[in-house]
C-alpha cells in the first residue's frame, strides 16, 4: 500500500541533496527501479551503493540502436557494482513489422515518434507496469523547453493509471550538469567515453550527436526537429507541465 504523499514530499525535498529523496524512495517503495541510461544515472547509482550503501534495482532500455560505447559503458557499470542492469528489448513483432515497412531510418523522414515509440516507450511501459516507482536522472536544465518545472518526487501523469498509481523521482533535478561532472570526477564513478569526444547528452547512436562549445546539451538530440518535439516519451508528463 502507497502511503507517501507526494505534494508534501516535493514540498519538504525543495532545497534537500539527491540523496534524501533516494532515501525517502527506497524507504517508500519495494517495486522501485533506476532508469538507467547516463551520466545522471550512474551518480544515482553511485549515490545509492557508495553513500547510502542500499541495493537498487536498475533496468536500461535497449532499443538496438545504441552506440557501442554506451553498450561498454553499461557493462562496465555492471561490473564496477557488482549490480544486475535489467536490458528491456523492444517487442520483436512490433519493431519486425516497422523496420519492414519504414526501413531503419523513418524518423529522419517523418519523426522520432514512431520509433522511440517501439523501441523505448513500449518497453519502458511493460516495466513500469511492474513497479509502483521509478527513479529518473532527468534535470532541469537539461531541457529548458519541457524539464524546467520537474519536482524531486511528482506523480507520474504519463504512465499512471486509474487502477495504478506511479511515482517518479528525479532525485538531481535541481542539479546542474557541472555538479553531475564534480561527482563524477571526485568519486571516480564511471563515464560513457563518448562524453570525451563532445557528445553531451547520449541517446540512441542516429538521433545523438556531439554539441560544440556552448551548444545546449539538448542540441545533439534530434537536431533536425524543432525544439518544442525533444521528449521521446519516457517523459511525456513534462510537455504539458511545462506549458504556461
Ligand atoms: S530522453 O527521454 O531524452 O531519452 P534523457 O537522455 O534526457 O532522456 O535522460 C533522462 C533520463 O531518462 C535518464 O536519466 C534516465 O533515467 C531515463 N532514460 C533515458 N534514456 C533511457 C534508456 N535508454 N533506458 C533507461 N532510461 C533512460
Ligand atoms: Fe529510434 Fe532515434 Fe528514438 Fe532511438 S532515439 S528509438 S533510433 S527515433
Amino acid at each position: 500500500m502507497q502511503t507517501l504523499d507526494i505534494n508534501k514530499a516535493a514540498v519538504e525535498l525543495r532545497g534537500r541533496p539527491p540523496t534524501e529523496a533516494l532515501r525517502l524512495a527506497l524507504d517508500s517503495f519495494t517495486d522501485i527501479a533506476v532508469s538507467f541510461s547516463g551520466a545522471e544515472d550512474v551518480v544515482l547509482v553511485d549515490m545509492c551503493y557508495r553513500l547510502l550503501q542500499r541495493k537498487v534495482p536498475v533496468f536500461s532500455l535497449d532499443t538496438g540502436r545504441l552506440h557501442a560505447e554506451t553498450y561498454r559503458f553499461l557493462e562496465r557499470v555492471r561490473e564496477h557494482y557488482d549490480l544486475q542492469i535489467e536490458l528491456m528489448a523492444p517487442d520483436a513483432l512490433s519493431l519486425q513489422e516497422f523496420t519492414l515497412n519504414k526501413g531503419l531510418y523513418s524518423f529522419l523522414r517523418d519523426g522520432h515518434q514512431e520509433c522511440c515509440g517501439i523501441r523505448k516507450v513500449q518497453p519502458l511501459r511493460r516495466k513500469l507496469a511492474t513497479l509502483d516507482a521509478w527513479i529518473t536522472g532527468q534535470r532541469k536544465d537539461q531541457s529548458p523547453g519541457t524539464r524546467s518545472a520537474i519536482a524531486m518526487v511528482e506523480e507520474d501523469t504519463a504512465f499512471s493509471t486509474a487502477q495504478h498509481r506511479l511515482v517518479k523521482f528525479n532525485p538531481l533535478a535541481d542539479w546542474s550538469s557541472g555538479q553531475i561532472w564534480d561527482y563524477i570526477r571526485e568519486n571516480q564513478v564511471p563515464y560513457n567515453e563518448l562524453h570525451e569526444r563532445g557528445f553531451v547528452s547520449i541517446g540512441c547512436e542516429p538521433c545523438t550527436r556531439a554539441v560544440l562549445p556552448t551548444q545546449h546539451e539538448r542540441e545533439g538530440r534530434w537536431w533536425w526537429e524543432n525544439r518544442e518535439a525533444k521528449e521521446c516519451g519516457l517523459h511525456a508528463g513534462n510537455i504539458q507541465k511545462d506549458k504556461p
